[in-house]
């Protein structure tokens, strides 16, 4: 990697020594507040352990939903401190404050072997502004600066890029933090260097969102599947009605001129399932792609576009998959979406390097019970198809060169 790693930091060099550390603890809460899943928190364990063992002072920050500059007690990151405390099984400190008198002291009194987690670096304004002055006072003096925060690395916040850029200014070193690394390694390596035959599947509600990912893709891959709602978009440029499915109107040109570019390495769907609507006690009729009725919506892709689908990743040895096939939080909406999670763990087991996108595929993958089955799983869903999109990172460009 082109990027200082810590482990370019040798731990008798830590000792001591105050490490700001940014984690990307932005974790998905359930209605009643509580975390509904930590895998983004226990993906960091490693940084934070190997930072304790070295005898370093770790304070973390991170953001927590999208409070918009002032503090919001829902979003407040104490109960995340509960929670990797339990994970590390071994104390973490808990600052109401990201910078101020009471953060400056909770730093200062930290001894060796401390783990600090200051509150939500967004309830400060200064944070998505990334203003410098600020950027400097979140880094506590400290003369390293670990980004482990892969989910927020496309992000330019003072917690991402302006503390890097104020520790490398102070004669200090940014350097990225073992995930960090290890998403950039596999999603890196997929992207330069794919063993063939190499297969995408692409999903999700928008072909907008996933163009520039599709673009980048496109010459690389042996084969592209497409499905979920945005191959409505597609059913309409062949001419086919889609009854009352989501269609992007003014993307339809554009999936014209995907199909012409992709040509045969493109697979759609063939057959869909539809409901009059989309809801877990709904009604379901399988349907051609050319034959989607009036009143109906498209929720899942059908039968035999799962076997088409399952047999392209079959034979595959490399996959990319990033977005769901159907509205796969409903039961009657899921098949699709887990076949293909299941296909692609078969995959996986068969040697393949099998990748899943963050967000709605990495839930999907957990929900169809086959997440330990998979090579790589990614903490990122807008960092990961910003970087399989061929974009520079500006939390991972503003790290220190190797
Ligand atoms: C995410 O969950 O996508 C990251 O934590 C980034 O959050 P953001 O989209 O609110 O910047
Ligand atoms: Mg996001």
């Amino acid at each position: 990697m082109a990027k200082k790693t810590l482990e370019d930091c040798p731990p008798e060099t830590l000792a001591n020594e105050v490490v700001v550390v940014r984690v990307d603890y932005n974790l998905p809460l359930d209605q009643n507040g509580e975390v509904a899943d930590d895998t983004r928190l226990v993906r960091t364990l490693p940084t934070i352990q190997y930072l304790i063992e070295a005898g370093a002072k770790a304070v973390l920050l991170s953001h927590l939903g999208r409070p918009g500059g002032r503090p919001e007690p829902g979003l407040s990151l104490r109960p995340v401190a509960g929670k990797l405390q339990g994970a590390l099984g071994s104390p973490v400190g808990f600052c109401p404050e990201t910078t101020g008198p009471l953060a400056r002291e909770a730093v200062h009194g930290m001894e060796s072997g401390d783990v600090l987690l200051l509150e939500n670096t967004r309830f400060c304004p200064e944070e998505t502004r990334n203003d410098p002055a600020w950027a400097e006072e979140i880094r506590y003096g400290s003369k390293l600066f670990v980004n482990d925060a892969f989910g927020t690395a496309h992000r330019t916040h003072a917690s991402t890029k302006g503390i890097a850029d104020a520790v490398r200014a102070g004669g200090g070193e940014a350097v990225a933090g073992f995930l960090l690394e290890k998403e950039l390694r596999f999603l890196c390596d997929a992207m330069a260097d794919p063993e063939h035959p190499f297969v995408a599947v692409i999903g999700g509600a928008k072909i907008s969102s996933k163009i520039d990912v599709i673009e980048a893709l496109l010459p690389i891959v042996d084969r592209l599947l497409i499905g979920g709602a945005m191959a409505n978009t597609f059913f309409q440029a062949r001419g086919w009605a889609v009854g009352d499915s989501l269609v992007e109107e003014d993307r339809i040109d554009t999936a014209r001129s995907l199909m012409d570019l992709a040509g045969d390495k493109l697979l759609l769907p063939v057959d869909v399932v539809t409901a009059p609507r989309i809801a877990s006690g709904a009604t379901t009729r399988v349907s051609a792609c050319d034959d989607v009725r009036e009143g109906e919506r498209i929720g899942d892709i059908g039968p035999h576009t799962v076997k088409s689908f399952t047999d392209a990743l079959g034979g595959a040895r490399t996959v990319i998959w990033s977005g769901p096939m159907g509205v796969f939080e409903l039961a009657p909406f899921q098949a699709g979406t887990f076949e293909v999670a299941r296909a692609a763990a078969s995959t996986a087991d068969r040697g393949a390097t099998v990748i899943v996108g963050g967000g709605d595929s990495a839930a999907a993958a957990a929900a169809a019970g086959v997440a330990d089955r998979i090579t790589h799983i990614s903490t990122g869903g807008g960092a990961s198809l910003e970087l399989l999109s061929g974009k520079e990172l500006p939390g991972v460009a503003a790290l220190s060169d190797r």
